[in-house]
């Protein structure tokens, strides 16, 4: 019998996979949020990360086998994505996963016997690689599965040796590759992507890494193991990349709509715009279902940045007013069978994106208005060439895509200086890699050398919500200004402000900052505060200027959101009677363990002897619903 890769759609590939797993005694367990527990990732990057405290030996698994198909974003690719077959931010990893239990063995025999009888992959497209110094891997490899030496391939720390941060749970791995060309030969070179795709890693999880680089073996022996879902949909369906298989095509083909082109006859740059598209709405539309929102710090910042990369590659492609909502309904639909909580939270979904997209709007428009500046200004010159700086501002200050400067200069007869572009985004991509994740830190570092002039901020919140202020420092990317026009984002510290800041796991107030009769602005200044922050003294209003010209200096009304405030107050006071009620009802040893509160919810982490039980869950609800009530 020969065998040959089985058709199947991505929902179905998900479902045998959990399914082949659960006939081995594996649990199948829910995908976990992409706002991970685990403080050293900001987003879920790999399905292993919700046991991570179980391969710690900190927590008991309910299970000793478990099986999910989990949510996962990675942006440390995100230049590439759309430009290779097979680079994702937002993707879905399918994993097994044993706590103490299998190990090497069992795992390849399973991993082997999955790709090969259910998925149908021919022996013949399949090359294994290993840990360097993984002999017993080796040896499984080539004399219980019975693939021949030269198809094993070992590598080094970098390819097979995973650990999810700096420190934490880790091991060697093993990792089964797919040949699309077995005909070019036995010159076998796993990096080249025109040919192998990696599609399932198994993690042979046993050691625990700490901040010095030393490795002590964990108490037990695991298994991690992933699987892309979008790679091996692209195997099976037999299509040249991830993005035409029914995982993300249909998504591409509504933006195309859209834009009244059609994927296949287009260009290659068109291609990779609507691949972008396809890719991050999904990535989008996940992180906002899982509460995540638009912001200047952590994964908001991540989550602007891909919104951003979605509405500037739909100009790209030639749509020119909002679209993204559209878009977003597309994968809504693809998603919301194995992930519920897309269509529960559509709403806010296509609130967030329809807000970010205009404001985002704005800012393009006014980029080209300071376009047309430039090229008046380029033509008076010698040269006829838009600088470099310039051209990157319009960029990254005003989203503007070098090809889109390049194109209207063109038609304009002038030229730009791409060498001067190149210079000025590498310069740019060194600054941002200092800043990456640490925009606090950027905050709290221009903030020591003001420390020195300036007073710490005075907090009047207990009794007022709202209050005159004097504008005493203006940050816009980390670095203090005078002034700041609308469309900026900035950070601001003022003498006063009613505004809590984030402490303790409740998040900061939101509100505005108007300009008050006193300023120079008279009405005309709004400021969005989306969050405060507290650094050292000084309390930093992370927001945005949506009209008129914030300056240091200027008197205005700081008034916070009281509806948000309300809600914020609520939650705080719900974690209490949530932890009563824990003692009550399930033991009067809980500690609280950490807890966040927003306006919208509250999570409450606690230690507790053992596993609440559904109906306890239900008296505690009904206790505090009594109190409340
Ligand atoms: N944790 C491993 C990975 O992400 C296997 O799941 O590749």
């Amino acid at each position: 019998m020969s065998i040959s890769p089985k058709f199947l759609s991505g929902s179905q590939i998900r479902q045998t996979f959990l399914d082949f797993y659960a006939q081995r005694g594996h649990k199948i367990l829910p995908s976990a949020s992409l706002v991970p527990e685990d403080p050293t990732v900001l987003l879920t990057i790999a399905g292993m990360l919700q046991f991570k405290p179980i391969f710690l030996g900190q927590r008991t698994a309910e299970s000793p086998r478990a099986t999910t198909s989990q949510k996962c974003i990675r942006t440390n690719d995100i230049e590439n994505v759309g430009r290779t077959a097979r680079h994702h931010t937002f993707f879905e990893m399918l994993g097994n996963f044993s706590f103490g239990d299998y190990f090497k063995k069992q795992a390849i025999a399973w991993a082997w016997e999955l790709s090969t009888e259910v998925f149908g992959l021919p022996a013949s497209n399949l090359v294994v690689s290993v840990f360097r110094e993984d002999d017993e891997a080796f040896a499984i490899w080539r004399d219980e599965i019975g693939i021949p030496g030269d198809r094993i391939q070992r590598m080094g720390e970098d390819d097979n040796f995973w650990q999810s941060g700096p420190t934490g749970p880790c091991g060697p791995c093993s990792e089964i590759y797919y040949d699309f060309h077995p005909e070019r030969g036995d010159n076998i070179d796993l990096e080249d992507d025109s040919r192998f795709i990696e599609f399932y890693n198994l993690v042979f999880m046993q050691y625990n890494k700490d901040a010095e680089g030393n490795l002590t073996p964990l108490q037990n022996q695991n298994i991690d193991t992933g699987m892309g879902l979008e790679r091996m949909a692209q195997i099976l369906q037999k299509v040249p990349n991830n993005y035409e298989t029914d995982l993300i095509f249909p998504i591409i083909q509504s933006a195309a709509e859209i834009a009244g082109i059609y994927y296949h006859n287009s260009d290659e740059k068109v291609k990779v715009s609507l691949k972008v598209i396809g890719d991050h709405i999904r990535a989008v539309v996940h992180m906002i279902a899982d509460e995540i929102r638009a912001s200047n710090v952590g994964r908001g910042y991540i989550l602007r940045r891909l919104i951003r990369r979605v509405v500037r590659h739909g100009r790209l492609i030639g749509i020119q007013g909002e679209f993204t909502v559209r878009v977003a309904e597309s994968a809504i639909a693809l998603s919301e069978a194995a992930y519920p909580n897309v269509r529960l939270r559509e709403a806010q979904i296509k609130a967030e994106l329809a807000r970010e997209e205009a404001q985002f709007l704005k800012t393009l428009e006014r980029g080209e208005k300071l376009l047309e500046e430039i090229v008046d200004r380029t033509k008076q010159q010698t040269n006829q060439q838009i600088s470099g700086q310039d051209a990157f501002t319009l960029y990254d200050t005003y989203g503007f895509p070098l090809e889109l400067t390049q194109e209207i200069a063109e038609e304009q007869g002038i030229s730009v200086d791409l060498d001067g572009f190149e210079a000025a985004m590498k310069e740019q991509q060194t600054r941002a890699k200092d800043a990456r994740q640490t925009i606090d830190l950027t905050v709290q570092g221009s903030l020591d050398k003001l420390a020195e002039t300036i007073q710490g901020t005075e907090f009047v919140g207990y009794a007022e919500l709202s209050s005159l202020a004097e504008v005493e420092v203006i940050l816009v990317d980390g670095k203090s200004v005078e002034e700041a026009a609308a469309g900026t984002e900035v950070q601001v510290v003022l003498n006063q402000t009613p505004f809590y800041a984030e402490s303790g796991g409740q998040i900061g107030d939101k509100g505005y900052l108007n300009g008050s009769l006193q300023g120079e602005n008279g009405e005309g200044l709004l400021v969005r505060v989306d969050d405060v922050k507290k650094e050292s003294d000084f309390f930093v209003h992370f927001g945005f200027v949506e009209r008129g010209t914030l300056r240091v200096g200027d008197s205005i009304t700081a008034k916070i959101d009281n509806s948000g405030r309300r809600r914020i107050q609520a939650n705080h006071t719900a974690t209490h009677l949530l932890q009563s009620a824990l003692r009550k009802i399930v033991d009067d040893s809980i500690s609280q363990a950490g807890s966040l509160v927003s306006s919208e919810r509250l999570r409450f982490d606690f230690n507790s002897p053992r596993a609440v039980t559904a109906e306890e869950l239900q008296k505690i609800e009904d206790l505090v619903n009594s109190w409340i009530a």
